[in-house]
Order: structure tokens, then C-alpha cells, then sequence
């Protein structure tokens, strides 16, 4: 349709919703102020099932202390108005309280070892929130299929792990990371750069095509990861605002770091923070 979709604020709402579909649905999950990069999920949802159902909801959990939940943008009306002509059957948008009527849970996920490097040893118990809300709105939804962006490459490989070790039965997919014209991943925080911050952003995608090269020239795992970390800390367009988290190299499924025999496909992984704004990059390249 081309109306804007329904809204449903409560369980019993979807609840009601999900009987009416008949065939396969798909879930789309965001955490709203929804970009071009959200929209190419919904699209290759609705690819994958004959229903999509997005669900919009700022998860507390997987927030930590002194990180930008409160701040985090909040913009309902203009998500569902861009949603409108895609085909989307409800949008689930519950409040906190909702799908936390107790505050914290008193039974969680944990998401082990793949949820404690990289993003996970950044933002301790970020994975474990993320997991838990990713599970409550999978058996909320009931999809056949869940889309998830590759600009979270951690954050799909555990959800792929959740499914596989729960026995969860439901598809993933996961969608290719869409970007700016020049390089930049879209992002719900892009919001908050300066002009000066978004241009030393650029490194981040700047610093991954100099991977690429270095991985098309036949350079091993190490060069390739030191050719990324080469053009961020060889200071951007403005030196000294990017502070880099982390650039590593690692194997796809199992995000282990690699040795200088490995060959095959490499995740290169980039975390930085502009100003007071955390960014995150990553592609794979091939190690031959
Ligand atoms: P959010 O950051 O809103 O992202 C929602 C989905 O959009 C994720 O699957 C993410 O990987 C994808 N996405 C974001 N930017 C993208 C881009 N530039 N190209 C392609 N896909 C992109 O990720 C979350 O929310 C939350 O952790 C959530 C899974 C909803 C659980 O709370």
C-alpha cells in the first residue's frame, strides 16, 4: 500500500496484527530516526516474505552508563511517513515500560565470547541487552524471516549465533552496508556530527578502501589491517579529531583475529569516535 502504516504500541495490538497475516513475514528491527540504510532492509524484507513488520523501539538495555540513551533521536512521525509506500503490514513501537514492565529482567541473554571483543569489550554488556531485545521481539513478531544490516557485522554474527544456539526458527539475512555518495555508512548518529567531525569521519570508509587495495595487491592479513590503521592515524582531513577504537582484521564466522598464512575472506573492523560521536565501519576483503 501506499498509506502510511499502522502503529501498534502495545503486545496485544501486534498480537492482533500478526493473526491477520496470512503467508510469510519478515521483521525489520530499528532503533528509529530510520535513514536510507533501514529502508534497504525493509526492502529486502519485503523481497523475502509477503509481509514486513519494522519494530522501532530504543532499547535501554543495551545502553550503558554515560552512553546516549537519553539523547539518542526519537523522531516516530517522520520513521512512519518514510515508511509509507513500502509495503510495511504494522510498525511495532512500544514504550519501555511495555517490554519492561519490571525494570530490568530478572532472565537475560549473554552473549559469551563473541560479545566481549571488539564493540563488546568498548561497551560491556551492550551484546547481552542487544540479544535480549532481538529474542523478546523475534517472539513477539514470530517472523519467518529477521533482516539485519552488515554495518553491525558483530552485532549479525551474534544474533546468528543466538538463532543457532537456541535453536530459534527463524532465517536470517543480512543486508549490505549502504553509504553516502563519498564513502560515509549511514547512520542514526550522523545526525550529531559538525561538518568538520563528518569529514574526519570519512577516514573510517577512506581507511577500509586502502585495505581493499592492499588485499587486491596480494598483501598479507597484517599489511592489509596496518594499510587501514595507516590512513586513520595518519590523521584525516581534521588530525586529532578522530580517536580510534579499534581497526582489526578478523576471520567472518567466528571474529577471530588471523595470522599472516590465513587466506581467505577477512573482516576488517573500524571503530572510532569524532567529537562525542562513536562510528563504526567494516568490510570484508580477500586475503589470497
Ligand atoms: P539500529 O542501529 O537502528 O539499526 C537497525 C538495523 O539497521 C540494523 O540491522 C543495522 O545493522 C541496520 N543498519 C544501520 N545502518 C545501516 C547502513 N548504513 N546500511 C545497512 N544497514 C544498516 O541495530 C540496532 O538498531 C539495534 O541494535 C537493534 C537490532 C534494533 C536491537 O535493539
Amino acid at each position: 500500500g501506499s498509506g502510511h502504516p499502522r502503529v501498534l504500541r502495545t503486545h496485544d495490538e501486534l498480537a492482533s496484527l500478526r493473526e491477520g497475516l496470512a503467508g510469510t513475514v519478515a521483521v525489520v528491527m530499528t532503533m528509529g530516526a530510520l535513514h536510507a540504510g533501514h529502508l534497504s532492509l525493509v526492502r529486502a524484507a519485503a523481497a523475502h516474505a509477503d509481509s514486513v513488520i519494522v519494530t522501532i523501539f530504543v532499547n535501554p538495555l543495551q545502553f550503558g552508563e554515560g552512553e546516549d540513551y537519553d539523547l539518542y533521536p526519537r523522531t516516530l512521525d517522520a520513521d512512519v511517513a518514510a515508511l509509507a509506500g513500502l509495503g510495511v503490514a504494522g510498525v511495532f513501537a512500544p514504550s519501555a515500560r511495555e517490554m519492561y514492565p519490571s525494570g530490568v529482567p530478572e532472565v537475560s541473554v549473554r552473549a559469551g565470547r563473541l560479545g566481549s571483543v571488539l564493540e563488546g569489550e568498548m561497551r560491556p554488556g551492550h551484546f547481552d541487552g542487544m540479544l535480549t531485545v532481538v529474542l523478546k521481539l523475534l517472539n513477539l513478531t514470530r517472523p519467518d524471516v529477521a533482516v539485519f544490516g552488515r554495518k553491525d557485522a558483530q552485532q549479525l554474527a551474534l544474533i546468528r549465533a543466538m538463532i543457532r544456539d537456541l535453536n530459534l526458527p527463524v532465517a536470517v539475512v543480512g543486508a549490505p552496508i549502504v553509504r553516502e555518495a563519498d564513502g560515509l555508512a549511514l547512520s542514526s548518529r550522523n545526525r550529531y556530527l559538525s561538518g568538520v567531525e563528518r569529514a574526519a569521519g570519512l577516514g573510517l570508509s577512506r581507511a577500509l578502501r586502502a585495505a581493499a587495495e592492499a588485499a587486491a595487491a596480494g598483501r598479507p592479513a597484517s599489511d592489509v589491517i596496518a594499510a587501514a590503521r595507516d590512513v586513520l592515524e595518519g590523521g584525516p582531513v581534521a588530525p586529532n579529531v578522530t580517536d580510534v577504537n579499534y581497526v582489526e582484521g578478523v576471520e567472518p564466522e567466528t571474529m577471530e583475529g588471523v595470522d599472516d598464512d590465513y587466506e581467505g575472506p577477512l573482516l576488517v573492523l573500524i571503530a572510532a569516535r569524532v567529537g562525542q560521536t562513536r562510528l563504526l565501519d567494516n568490510a570484508e576483503v580477500l586475503i589470497r
